[in-house]
């Protein structure tokens, strides 16, 4: 028995001499001194020794449990102790470095300003109108009264395709889509891009945002127009906004004007940004002419209506000071993150 006991120990010895990894000590420990392990066996099956031999192999025994259960634990903490070390050699961080955290996109400041823009018009009970921007000559200019011949074609230089259809060079052509589906009273705007073949400046885009506005019922008048431009810029600017009227000429309206709002930067003293005329033109607007409300099926003599067409970018611009429309297309995300 004690030879078998030695032998044993030899052998509990020599595989703990190879051991690299702290899952085999916690084998090696369940093999040999777990439960069912061959120490613990070894030590239930004493009972059918003489007392004599029993009471040395038992002696042997315990000793040598006890000994390798603490070799077992000291390999562990061994074991454990020169993995964090190494861990501690390879992965080493320096806190003091600032985070490389993942740069967040976030809307674009045009955006931004059609959703103000959108949420300000829905208040008012205005629904928002959609239109496509590949259109066709009948609603960007023919059922706007820009006929072929109209020299007002002119005024909007145009992207065509080969198969005769167009880029949109306004969001007006909303107009007709909208009242070709609803009967007045009608109150719709319709945000979105439009087109122009033009050549680019600080003030000019070939891509830009215009939103459209149009308000059909029976009774509608200037006055109408005015309230609601002048109400939409005090809640975009936060303040009181003083507007006037110039006479504007667009085939689609009578009366036509042009709406300027006093300027921001100067409050109507003169500066650079407003030419110093105290004023900032903002957009084309009028009473929808009758012409345009037949191509609606809507009676003229019944109905009448206001029309709008809102630069967005230009409105942007003046919100935030930009001083060069083409930003907004650059794909330079200094500009972007500033908003
Ligand atoms: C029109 O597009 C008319 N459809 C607007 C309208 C609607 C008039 C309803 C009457 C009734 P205009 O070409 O002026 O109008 O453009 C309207 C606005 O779009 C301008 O005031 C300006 O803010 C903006 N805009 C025009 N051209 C450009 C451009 N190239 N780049 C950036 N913004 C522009």
């Amino acid at each position: 028995m004690i030879e078998k006991i030695k032998e044993l120990e030899k052998e509990i010895s020599d595989i703990l001499s190879q051991v690299t990894e702290i899952d085999q000590v916690e084998k090696i420990r369940i093999d040999y001194l777990g439960k069912k392990g061959k120490i613990t066996s070894m030590l239930k099956s004493l009972g059918s020794l003489e007392l004599e031999n029993r009471k040395k192999a038992g002696a042997l025994l315990n000793k040598i449990k006890n000994t390798y259960m603490e070799k077992i634990n000291n390999l562990k903490e061994n074991l454990i102790s020169s993995m964090q070390n190494e861990m501690m050699k390879k992965e080493w961080v320096d806190v003091s470095l600032s985070s490389n955290t993942e740069f967040i996109g976030h809307i674009h400041p045009i955006t931004t300003m059609r959703y103000e823009v959108e949420d300000f018009f829905k208040s008012m009970g205005f629904m928002i109108a959609d239109g496509p921007w590949l259109e066709d000559d009948y609603h960007n200019f023919e059922a706007l009264n820009i006929p072929l011949d109209h020299p007002a074609r002119d005024m909007q230089d145009t992207f065509w395709t080969e198969d005769g259809r167009l880029l949109r060079t306004h969001t007006s052509c909303v107009q007709i889509r909208v009242m070709g589906k609803y009967s007045p009273p009608i109150r719709a705007i319709a945000p979105g891009r439009v087109f122009r073949y033009e050549s680019t400046d600080a003030s000019h885009e070939n891509t830009f945002n215009q939103v459209e506005g149009l308000m059909i019922d029976k009774g509608i008048s200037v006055s109408h127009l005015i309230y609601t431009m002048k109400t939409l810029l005090s809640h975009v600017f936060k303040k009181d906004i003083k507007v006037r009227l110039r006479p504007g000429y667009f085939p689609f309206v009578e009366p036509g004007f042009e709406l300027d709002f006093q300027c921001l930067f100067c409050g109507g003293e003169g500066c650079s940004v407003c030419k110093h005329t105290g004023w900032v033109e903002l957009m084309p607007c009028g009473l929808v002419h009758p012409n345009v409300l037949k191509h609606g099926n809507i009676d003229p003599d019944e109905y009448s209506g206001f029309a709008f067409g809102l630069g967005l970018d230009r409105l942007v611009m003046m919100r935030y000071g930009i001083n060069d429309i083409r930003y907004f297309n650059n794909p330079d995300i200094r500009f972007l993150r500033q908003f």
